[in-house]
């Protein structure tokens, strides 16, 4: 995709073409047999107008019978394989501009999975979503619709155009002196027409935007009684987006209209010189109306292709959009593939500074992790300890000093290959919306049923699961049972389990769980922490209790560490934070 959205400036129309093109190409049979639909159909439209003159002048001028049967079922059979081709060159034209959504919709999610973590926390994922599908459902019916116009329009007014200048040049040359007129107007249009409709998928994304908020934050909505606020906000935004729109439709209609102008001053002067063509014998009457008809056909075609402007530059708007996400570079993977490791950790004076903020998240990290080891890593909220592990995990490249696994620095081993080695139960815990199962299975989708079940049992969540209405097969997530916290911790700590890692990382919810499932969850980490180096960042004490060592963070530093007893011994940060937790 990259290659078909080739890295100019994107005011380059030739750009443009070129990736149009590229998109396209795949499908050239049914291009080519499209296209052939338009020139069939152009000609029986230029044929139509040309047989106007011998059935008229045989039929009126010289009264032949023939003709008068012949007439209409001729007619017929014109308009019988005019529809044919139109049902064909709208058929193929339609897949074309389907296949090519179906591809950018799977080459940009591809794309989103394969970005790197800054561009998800830069941006908000509302705006990234709506962009996506927006932008996209807007080409598929942009596509179709302008190919098939360009195609079959163009040629019609060519063929048009011959009928006309051959039944009578100078009163064809005549009525074309309007064409530059329609095409000026057209241009002008356009160009109005691709700002305004950038600006109404702006608009669109903030209303999807503020839909997609809501759902997610109607618990705090409703108890913060934010109702009326949220309101007023979500009017504004669709009031804008509704007046946007409002522009684009009075400049297509104000187009429409001129072009129909322009068309009535034509026919009028036409009207009148092919008038007195006649009256003065210079032109049979046959002839002028065949002239007349192809110049009343060549009518709608050139509307239609003053439009094909104006939906080339909503294309182009719409493409710019989805080019910006595809020339977005990849997470940068190292080569290094290793099958099994000790699980040694060592971080090297690591600092590391968040893209767009002024403080280090973290200074001078030294820290060495032995294979087996469990460290309690604590320290209060914002102090670094979700980037600490962030970093392990090689979401984020850009810290200076070195981060080894095993002696080796883990810029060098290629993404999969680490986070292969490592489990994770997240802060704030992600299920996805299917069964309990396939929750798990996430973990290594070819795990057995058997093994499915014995990481539940190990996190001690078997029992609640059996419980629900069709066990291990309910649905969970936004369209399926609720789950409470304790619940969740211990379905993500399956899912981490289940993949069997060296390393092992919990990164604790800050909220507090119910006695019985911090019980629950201790078990289970004791059950499986034998074996794995195991970094558990804690807020609570229990969990602390079980670490070989603790780390104790502050702004970004390491400013203790130790075992319990010594490090409440020598007060500062730890007896503090260890005191808050006992009156908790
Ligand atoms: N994506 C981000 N972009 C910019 N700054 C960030 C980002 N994530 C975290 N930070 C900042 O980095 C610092 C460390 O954050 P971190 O999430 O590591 O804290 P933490 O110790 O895990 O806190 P908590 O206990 O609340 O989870 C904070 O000041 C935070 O505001
Ligand atoms: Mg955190």
């Amino acid at each position: 995709m990259k290659k078909i959205f080739r890295e100019t400036s994107s005011k380059d129309w030739k750009n443009d073409f070129h990736t149009i093109w590229a998109l396209t190409r795949q499908h050239l049979p049914r291009l080519i047999v499209a296209i052939l639909c338009s020139l069939a159909l152009s000609a029986i439209n230029g044929g139509i107008a040309w047989l106007v003159k011998p059935s008229l002048d045989s039929l009126f001028v010289e009264k032949n019978r023939t003709i008068l049967f012949l007439l209409p079922a001729g007619v017929f059979l014109l308009f019988v394989f005019r529809g044919l081709f139109a049902f064909l060159n709208n058929f193929l034209m339609s897949s074309i501009g389907a296949k090519i959504v179906k591809t950018l919709r799977q080459a940009l999610y591809n794309k989103l999975l394969s970005l790197p973590i800054s561009f998800f926390s830069k941006k908000s994922s509302g705006s990234i979503i709506s962009r996506v599908l927006n932008d996209i459902g807007s080409l598929e019916n942009l596509i179709a619709n302008t190919a098939r116009n360009f195609f079959v329009q163009s040629t019609t007014v060519i063929v048009l155009a011959v009928v006309a200048l051959l039944r009578r040049w100078d009163l064809a040359l005549l009525s074309f002196t309007i064409i530059p007129l329609v095409v000026l107007v057209a241009d002008r249009f356009g160009k109005r027409m691709k700002k305004t409709s950038k600006k109404t998928r702006e608009f669109i994304s903030d209303v999807t935007k503020m839909v997609q908020e809501t759902v997610l934050g109607i618990r705090v909505i409703k108890a913060f009684t934010m109702e009326e606020k949220m309101r007023s906000r979500n009017d504004e935004a669709v009031s804008r987006h509704y007046r946007n729109v409002m522009r684009e439709v009075r400049i297509r209609e104000f187009t429409a209209v001129s072009m129909e102008i322009i068309a009535g001053a034509g026919i009028a002067i036409i009207l009148w010189y092919g008038s007195y063509l006649i009256i003065n014998n210079k032109l049979s009457v046959g002839a002028f109306f065949s002239f007349i008809t192809a110049i009343m056909m060549i009518y709608t075609p050139l509307k239609r292709l003053s439009q094909v402007n104006n939906n080339f530059q909503m294309i182009r708007t719409a493409l710019h959009r989805v080019k910006e996400i595809f020339l977005l570079d990849d997470e940068v993977s190292g080569k290094i593939d290793k099958p099994k490791i000790e699980g040694h950790i060592v971080y090297d004076k690591v600092s590391f500074r968040y893209p767009d903020s002024v403080e280090p998240a973290l200074k001078d990290i030294n820290l060495e992790i032995q294979p087996g080891e469990t460290i309690a890593i604590v320290g209060y909220s914002g102090s670094g300890k979700s980037t600490l592990i962030d970093l392990l995990l090689g979401f984020w490249k850009d810290y200076t000093g070195r981060i080894t696994i095993d002696g080796l620095d883990i810029r060098d081993y290629s993404l999969k290959s680490i986070r292969s080695h490592i489990g994770v139960v997240s802060q704030d815990i992600i299920l996805f919306d299917d069964t309990v199962k396939n929750n798990i299975l996430f973990g290594r989708p070819e795990a057995t049923e058997a093994e499915v079940v014995e990481a539940a049992r190990a996190a001690y969540a078997h029992e609640f699961i059996m419980d629900m209405p069709q066990g291990y097969d309910t649905y969970i997530g936004e369209r399926g049972v609720k789950l409470s916290g304790g619940q969740k911790q211990r379905i993500s700590l399956a899912r981490a389990i289940i993949k069997n890692p060296k390393i092992l990382i919990l990164d604790e919810a800050t909220s507090s769980l119910d006695a019985d499932s911090e019980a629950k969850i201790q078990k289970a980490l004791e059950s499986i922490m034998p074996g794995r180096t195991t970094l558990v960042i804690a807020h609570r004490l229990s969990t602390i209790n079980k670490a070989d060592r603790i780390i104790v963070m502050e702004r970004g530093r390491i400013i203790q560490q130790g075992s319990h007893d010594e490090l409440f011994s020598s007060g500062g940060v730890y007896q503090e934070l260890y005191s808050a937790h006992r009156q908790a």
